[in-house]
This record gives structure tokens, sequence and C-alpha cells, in this order.
């Protein structure tokens, strides 16, 4: 049968209580229990990481995946994720195409670098058909920092001649205030409004300001990296499971030991680095003018582009 078909309860050993755990935690289908660790499970669920894992391995089973791939069946599953244009062919090619599904993208950048400017672009453009570089899905954009902003959508949809209202209804802006609040709105509820809403894309603008404000000291800073390594993961779990692409900004920090060079480093340190895919810094340069250059990538090589920010959104510096 169809794996939409099968549900949770449908694994041995996972009755009505179990699952309801499960979906407590943004567990709603196999696809996402077949992501997860026996970890998270067995603490949810309230059972052994033994179990756990055996309704891992289940769930992975009823969805024809194996603990043991070949390489050439991971890349099969790697020609499934698809790219969501930028608007501009430079930051296209830096990042390989555009944003890409089953990955998370990352900018970090000063104030006015563009880093929420990109996400506006990439919620209009996840809803224009495949062949005009979107999905033809829709958005979950996370704002933590109030500056989600539907009239500068408004104009991006414009300039492109798409229906303006449909675009606006089409991305689900959650407003959270806490890191907390959050880590539940990807946890909770994220799972559910991807189904219902058809989301090609998850927003986070800015990941890191909630964890940054609310983990102050020296010694919480060991509990903030543990959360917010927890919080990426489970965005990456989504991304994979349901084929979408998360894209989160970050702001810079300035580093006290830096004499000379560039003193500013991304906040989040090694759980960013580690988990998202693509990396992206962004500079200001002339006027409206951006420079944009990737990290580091496993397979990619880096360089740096130039891009602008314009009235009708993200475009590329005349040749
Ligand atoms: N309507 C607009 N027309 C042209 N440029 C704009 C418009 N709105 C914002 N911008 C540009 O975007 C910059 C802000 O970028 P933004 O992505 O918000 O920065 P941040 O990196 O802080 O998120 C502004 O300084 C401006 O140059
Ligand atoms: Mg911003």
């Amino acid at each position: 049968m169809p794996m939409e078909e099968y549900s949770l309860e449908d694994i041995p050993g996972v009755g009505e209580k179990t699952a309801k755990k499960l979906m407590d935690i943004g567990i709603l289908d196999l696809q996402t229990l077949a992501h997860s660790s026996p970890v998270e499970i067995a603490r949810a669920a309230d059972i052994s990481e033994d179990v756990a894992e055996k309704i891992i391995s289940k769930a992975k089973e009823l969805l024809g995946l194996t603990v043991f791939e070949d390489a050439l069946s991971i890349l099969d599953r790697e020609k499934n994720a698809l790219r969501i244009t930028t608007s501009s062919k430079n930051l296209d090619k830096l990042l390989g195409g555009g944003v890409w599904t089953q990955a998370i993208t990352e900018t970090w950048g000063h104030f006015a670098s563009g880093k929420t400017q990109l996400g506006f672009q990439l919620a209009v453009n996840v809803q224009r058909p495949m062949e005009e570089g979107g999905l033809g899905r829709n958005c979950l954009w996370i704002d933590t920092e109030g500056t989600f902003s539907s009239l500068r959508i408004s104009q991006m949809a414009e300039a492109l001649g798409m229906d303006i209202q449909k675009v606006l209804k089409n991305i689900i802006v959650a407003k959270v205030t806490s890191a907390s609040h959050q880590m539940e709105v990807v946890e909770k509820y994220a799972p559910k409004i991807i189904k219902e809403k058809d989301i090609g894309l998850i927003v986070v603008d800015s990941i890191t300001a909630n964890f940054r404000a609310e983990y102050i000291g020296r010694g919480e800073l060991a509990e903030r990296q543990q959360k917010l390594n927890s919080h990426l993961h489970k965005l990456k779990r989504l991304a994979d499971a349901y084929n979408l692409a998360v894209y989160v900004t970050n702001q810079v920090m300035m580093k006290p030991d830096v004499i000379f060079g560039d003193a500013t480093v991304p906040i989040g340190g090694t759980p960013i680095a580690h988990i998202s895919n693509y990396r992206i810094y962004l500079k200001k340069s002339k006027g409206n003018l951006r420079i944009a250059g990737l990290a580091d990538a496993s397979n990619l090589e880096t360089g740096e582009v130039q891009f602008l920010i314009t009235k009708e959104g993200i475009r590329d510096p005349e040749e």
C-alpha cells in the first residue's frame, strides 16, 4: 500500500497512547519518525531506547528505507532534492543552482546586509512553478525580530506579475517571542502546517536572536549551544522528511580577541556550522550592491559574487 496510507499505529508496539505522545513532539507520520533519533523517541514516549530503535527501524522498513543504503540509492535520493531560485543568477550559481531542499541554508552578516530581503524573495519564489525556479509550494515564516513585511512581499510579487493576494495568503507567519516558543513552533506546530499548507520552504529569521538574548552568561553557553543544536536538528529532519528547503538568518557579533582582519563571526558557532549545509556570508557594498560568499560547503567551490537589492527584489548587477 502507498506510504501515505500507513499511520504511526501500524507499527507493532505503537498504540494510541504512544502515537499521541509522538504527535505531541511533532512526529505525525512515518517519514518524520524514520528521521528521528532513538533517544528523542524514548524520551517523548517514555519507552526504552531499544524499543525506540525498533520502532524507528520498522518505520524505515514500511517506507522502504533501509539502514544500509548503497551509494547509488543515496545518489537517487539526493537527485530528488529541488532548488528555489534567488532571482539572482550569481547567487544561484554560488549555491549550486539555488536554495536546496533537504538542506539548511544559512546567511550571516551585519544589519542591512540583505538576509531578510533574500528570505522575502525566496518566500515569493517558492510559490512559482518549477519551470520558473519555484516549487509550486508555500512558505512558513518564523519571525523572531518583527521584521516580516507583507508590503515588501507585495512589491516583489507584483514585480513578477504574480497574484499578490494569493502570494500573501500562501505565506504563513509565526511570530515567536522566545527561544522556547521558537522551538515549540518548529516541533509541535510546523509538521501540521507543512502538511496542511503544502509548505516547501521554512524561513527562520533569525535563528539565533532569541537564544542569544536568553542565554547570556558564560555558564549558560553550553546549554544554549545544546538547545540550538537540537533546534537545528529538528529543522533538518523536516527538510528531509518533507523534501523542503530551510533558510535561516544569523547575526554577526564582534570577536573580542581579533584585532586585525575581519573581527566578526556568526553567532551560534559550531552547531550551525555542523548542521547547515550551505553557509553564506553577506556584506554591504556600495549603495544597493551586496557581496555574498560561500563560507563552506562540502561539495561546492568557495567564492564571492555580487547581487543587488532593488525595489523589485533580489537581482543581478548589470554586466
Ligand atoms: N523596498 C525596497 N526597495 C529597495 N531596497 C530595499 C527595499 N527594502 C529594503 N531594501 C534594502 O534592503 C536593506 C535591508 O536588508 P535586510 O535584508 O532587511 O537586512 P538584514 O540583513 O538586516 O536582514 C535596506 O538597507 C535596503 O538597502
Ligand atoms: Mg533582518
